[in-house]
């Protein structure tokens, strides 16, 4: 069931999207070689409870995970695409980290990522970052009142095949709202002028993720979470709540 919020509901989402914004800053501020994965998670856990909210995905049990989220955040490095477990992994000189923070206040929810590159990447690193980012940026701008959901998801398709970059199967972005995961589905693929019309009081977070193989198959690694492309080449991955307005798409996840 998909539900449409009013602008007070909205104001209450970028309040904890808000909160998710700063997390994903200070762990973000924190990140250089031979820290571990362990300590961002406790940066990000201080953050989240300084602001008074509390995160969306520490004990969240999806349906297909063996076990509750274990940790605060998803921290994913270079071919784990989504949902890599914070653990004692110490970061690398040209590692490729995805961040993703899902923060509750009041009971509304934000989720938001970036990817950063940890001390000195590579121009490929670069490039990938970038055109996953721009993916994001002109996904937004296409979440327009009047259009539809194939809008969205075709910018980010066509951001990936002009840049040479896969798509991994099966993943996507949700709507958002009391929970953090509700309808409507918002893929990464798709046709502009199809799918579910897009109308004011949407509340959606949109992720896009790009890898540098050919192989679109994911596979989950041997912790049950954790999401890798099967050709191992690296994935970028970024990600913003927003609520689609009669003004336009308002980004829900900024400081
Ligand atoms: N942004 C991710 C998603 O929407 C975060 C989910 S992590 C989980 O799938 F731990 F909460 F599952
Ligand atoms: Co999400």
């Amino acid at each position: 069931m998909v539900t449409y919020r009013s602008a007070r509901e909205w104001a209450r989402m970028r309040e904890a999207g808000r909160v998710v914004a700063h997390t994903l800053q200070a762990v973000a501020e924190v990140v250089e070689p031979g820290i571990t994965l362990d300590e961002l998670d406790a940066v990000a856990a201080r953050k989240i409870k300084e602001m008074g909210a509390l995160p969306s995905f520490q004990g969240y049990h999806p349906s297909w995970a063996p076990t509750p989220y274990p940790g605060v955040v998803c921290l994913s490095v270079n071919d784990v695409i989504v949902h890599g477990l914070p653990n004692g992994r110490a970061l690398a000189d040209g590692d490729v980290l995805s961040i993703d923070c899902g923060a509750e206040l009041a009971g509304y929810h934000g989720d938001a990522a970036i990817t950063v590159g940890v001390g000195t990447v590579d121009g490929a690193a670069r490039r990938l970052m970038d055109a996953t980012s721009q993916a994001l940026e002109r996904a937004i701008a296409a979440a327009l009142p009047g259009g539809r959901m194939g809008d969205i998801a075709h910018e980010v398709e066509r951001t990936a095949q002009d840049a040479g970059y896969g798509i991994p199967e099966g993943w996507g972005g949700h709507g958002i709202g009391n929970a953090m995961h509700e309808d409507p589905a918002v893929p990464n693929r798709g046709r502009p002028g199809r799918g579910l019309r897009l109308k004011e009081g949407l509340t959606i977070a949109i992720e896009p993720m790009f890898h540098e193989g050919g192989q679109d198959q994911t596979r989950t690694m041997p912790d049950g979470w954790s999401m890798a492309t099967r050709d191992g080449s690296r994935a970028a991955h970024f990600e913003h709540s927003i609520a689609i307005t009669g003004d336009g798409p308002v980004v829900l996840t900024l400081p």
